[in-house]
């Protein structure tokens, strides 16, 4: 099920007003267009990569986007500031559904942006974000996972910290060759029915042999400030790197966490042929294009 949601979906998530989406990194992956790109900027379809994090994000009431970036990635928050001579020429052409999309991207949330000057790892790109998010609980949106489905996924987390009071990082199974490649959780024993469980233990890119479940993190977190300390001392894991993982690890029993196993489709948009499948999923979905393609698809693959 895809949508987009255009606005606050209603009565959800009240209680986090604050995100952090890290942007920074090489993105090795899209080698060469990343040579002058941001990799978050490139589109799945017609709108870059970031778009539908911030969008999810500020469809659950998030109000604040601190995004961790690195050199050379203005082009990211310019994307969502308000483009006065755009919106003129829009109005001056009678384009209102252009004119529309300007002004909801422009207003989807509050931008502001923390550097990274070196690339020492996810946890050390969040804990850039401690002075922006003070002692608020948050959320860290990963914007190479897009997922889609019929509620944002970080609102149902947002609900689930309100139950709960803990840690909420999002779940899902993957195939055993992706398990390497992710962060992989232990829930507690007897939990395994439920969409929301009590973790006991979480590795990062562990060796299949090694890996307690096939539920893997992706990219989805509802974190209380507790975390910055934890990062300030959490040494290097997996990739010789800080790892996120790791220091969310050292929380299982105070405050707790828990995984909420999230029901959205999923496309990892931090490798070319992710980024081409949700590219093709999103315009097959849209009224203007869907029919064109798919019949284009049908000849192209005979
Ligand atoms: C990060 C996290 C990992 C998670 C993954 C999801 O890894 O460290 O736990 O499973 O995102 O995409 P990265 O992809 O940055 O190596």
């Amino acid at each position: 099920m895809w949508r987009s949601w255009g606005t606050k979906v209603k009565d959800m998530g009240t209680s986090v007003k604050k995100a952090v989406i890290p942007v920074a990194g090489f993105g090795t992956r899209f080698l060469p267009v990343t040579r002058s790109v941001p990799k978050n900027m490139l589109p799945v379809y017609d709108r870059p990569s970031v778009h539908y994090c911030v969008e999810e994000a500020a469809a659950a009431g998030i109000e604040e986007v601190v995004f961790v970036v690195s050199l050379n990635q203005e082009a990211i928050p310019r994307y969502f500031e308000k483009q006065i001579e755009l919106e003129s020429a829009l109005a001056a052409r009678g384009n209102a559904a252009a004119l529309d999309e300007a002004r909801h991207i422009s207003s989807l949330a509050t931008i502001s942006c923390v550097a990274q000057t070196e690339q020492l790892g996810l946890g050390h790109a969040v804990l850039m974000a401690r002075e922006a998010i003070g002692d608020e609980p948050f959320a860290v949106l990963l914007p190479d996972e897009v997922i889609w489905a019929e509620r944002p996924t970080i609102g149902e987390m947002i609900e689930a910290r309100g139950r709960e009071g803990a840690f909420v990082i999002a779940v899902q199974r993957v195939p055993d060759e992706a398990v390497p490649n992710l962060g992989i959780v232990e829930p507690a024993p007897g939990s395994d029915d439920t969409q929301t469980q009590r973790l006991v233990g979480m590795v990062e890119k562990p060796p299949l042999e090694d890996a307690p479940s096939n539920l893997a993190i992706i990219g989805r977190y509802i974190l209380g400030h507790e975390i910055f300390d934890t990062l300030e001392r959490v040494q290097p894991g997996a990739l010789g790197e800080i790892q996120l993982t790791d220091a969310i690890a050292a929380h299982l029993e105070e405050p707790g966490v828990y995984g909420y196993e999230a029901e959205g489709e999923r496309f990892d948009v931090g490798t070319p042929l992710g980024m081409l499948k949700a590219s093709v999923t999103a315009a097959l979905r849209r009224e203007d294009v869907g029919a064109e393609l798919r019949e284009w698809l049908a000849d192209a693959v005979e």
